[in-house]
């Protein structure tokens, strides 16, 4: 794994704290469905990636998008796996390892959404679930859209208020960004292309929605 890690101490609290309970996050979002959503996602809004396209996943935590990616995606690409947390990042890497399919072009990098060690226009198509919940919103945003080359996209899949939500905020130390202010200043970047809400029925449904846009 490559260390590159930039963070102040706020910010490296969430990467901590993650180290400590990163099974229990895995645990919880294995049980709830939250990849089989992930494929039925992607399986009605295909990755918006080419052969050879760069990806992102940041903030990937144990790997969980990542892996729904290679599972969504049936070319070659690279992908980069990013997070404070060293313990996910290792998880992520052991979880891509298991997985079964072909040869697998990903990199395992421990950083800072925040402070991002890539090159502007670095990535094709960037995944973001969960993360930008640990830190201000435009900040994160900002950052996301400095490393995306023009016309690239942005999946953000954002908390939305509910009652599950405040358990996770409770569980997992973060807090929700309201609809509005994901809206606002996703246009400040980009141009939204789907505002996707799971069914209901799915467990996904109850915490997320699902927002494409492409870099302006
Ligand atoms: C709720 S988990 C989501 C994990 C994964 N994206 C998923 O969908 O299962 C949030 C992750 O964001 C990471 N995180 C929080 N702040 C971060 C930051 N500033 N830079 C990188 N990762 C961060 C945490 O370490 C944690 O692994």
């Amino acid at each position: 794994m490559e260390y590159v890690l930039t963070a102040t101490k706020t910010e490296a609290r969430a990467g901590s704290y993650y180290d400590k309970i990163w099974r229990l996050y895995d645990l919880t979002f294995k049980l709830n469905g939250y990849g089989r959503s992930l494929d039925q996602y992607f399986a009605s809004h295909p990755p918006p990636v080419s052969r050879g396209s760069r990806i992102l996943d940041a903030g990937c935590g144990t790997g969980l998008l990542t892996l729904a990616l290679l599972r969504a995606v049936n070319f070659p690409v690279s992908i980069t796996s990013l997070d404070l947390s060293a313990s996910s990042v290792t998880a992520t890497r052991k979880a891509v390892s298991q997985s079964e399919g072909r040869r697998r072009d990903v990199r395992y990098l421990q950083g800072n959404v925040l402070s991002l060690p890539f090159a502007d226009n670095s990535f094709d198509f960037v995944v973001t679930s969960g993360a930008l919940e640990y830190m201000p919103l435009e900040d994160g945003l900002h950052e996301l859209a400095r490393v995306i080359s023009p016309r690239g996209h942005l999946l953000h899949l954002p908390v939305r208020p509910s009652l599950t939500s405040k358990l996770l905020e409770i569980g997992f130390r973060f807090k929700h960004h309201s609809p509005a202010d994901v809206l606002q200043k996703t246009a400040n970047h980009f141009d939204v292309v789907d505002h996707y809400k799971f069914p209901r029925l799915q467990a996904i449904g109850w915490s997320k929605t699902a927002l494409l846009a492409q870099k302006i």
